[in-house]
């Protein structure tokens, strides 16, 4: 296996937990996502969802040294030794240099980054579309599944809900903030050698497949 340890990046929208989920049980990393991390504190009021959340529903980025310490936290937890796969982290360059810094201090190999490409439009459908459980990660969208709020989750009968961050203004407001805040960051690992780039605006599994190929060399494929 080539790389043991991915950062997906791309816009909101673009499928990094979707697809993080596919790439998790193909490829046995552990997956990280420092939205579900922030998402759970905000729903058990501890001390970060209480500074995150205001950040959260605006559509901006939650500051940078919140966000740095948790994603250290999580890194250094057991189940990251067999490599692991970030989704929506590092989203600022100084989140990028603080996650290359602690990597050279506990030794771990850099990581590969595949930077997903996608359309604003189609950006915005996706996430008009898209509807969560609050009780297992699984991710669905009215426009492909059989599911709107009001139903339960077929995987496991939890609660099917619209995040607050998806209505317009928000979807809005945090294309911008990909633009200016995240976009650098494909910059910074493209002068690092350290980028792959993956159209991702087709059909679901055409995009899994296609991601697989880019996050193992090609060693593994979904044919
Ligand atoms: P986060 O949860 O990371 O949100 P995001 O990056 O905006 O990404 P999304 O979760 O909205 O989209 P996605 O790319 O995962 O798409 P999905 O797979 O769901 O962050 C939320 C907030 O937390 C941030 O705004 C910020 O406030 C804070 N935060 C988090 N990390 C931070 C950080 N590092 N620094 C500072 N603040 C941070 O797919 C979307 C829809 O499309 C679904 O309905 C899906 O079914 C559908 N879909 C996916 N792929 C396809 C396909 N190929 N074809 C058709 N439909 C598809």
């Amino acid at each position: 296996m080539t790389a043991p340890n991915l950062i997906l990046l791309g816009p909101p929208g673009a499928g990094k937990g979707t697809h993080a989920e596919y790439l998790e049980k193909k490829m046995g990393l552990a997956h990280i996502s420092t939205g579900d991390i922030l998402r759970q504190a905000v729903a058990e009021v501890t001390e970060l969802g209480k500074k995150a959340q205001q950040y959260m529903d605006a559509g901006q980025l939650v500051p940078d040294e919140l966000v740095i310490e948790l994603a250290k936290e999580r890194l250094a937890k057991p189940d990251c030794a067999r490599g692991w796969l970030l989704d929506g982290f590092p989203r600022t360059v100084a989140q990028a240099q603080a996650l290359t810094k602690f990597m050279a201090e506990v030794k771990i190999p850099a990581p590969l980054v595949i930077n997903m490409v996608i359309s604003d439009e189609e950006v915005i459908g996706r996430l008009s579309g898209r509807r969560m459980c609050r009780g297992c990660p699984t991710i669905f969208n009215v426009e492909r599944d059989d599911i709107d709020v009001g139903d339960s989750c077929p995987v496991c009968g939890g609660e099917i809900y619209i995040r607050t961050d998806d209505q317009p203004a928000a979807v809005k407001e945090r294309l911008q903030v990909y633009k200016r805040q995240t976009e650098p960051v494909i910059e910074y690992y493209g002068q690092r050698g350290q980028l792959v780039t993956v159209d991702v605006e087709g059909e679901q599994a055409d995009v899994a497949r296609c991601l697989l190929v880019a996050a193992t060399g090609g060693e593994m494929s979904d044919e």
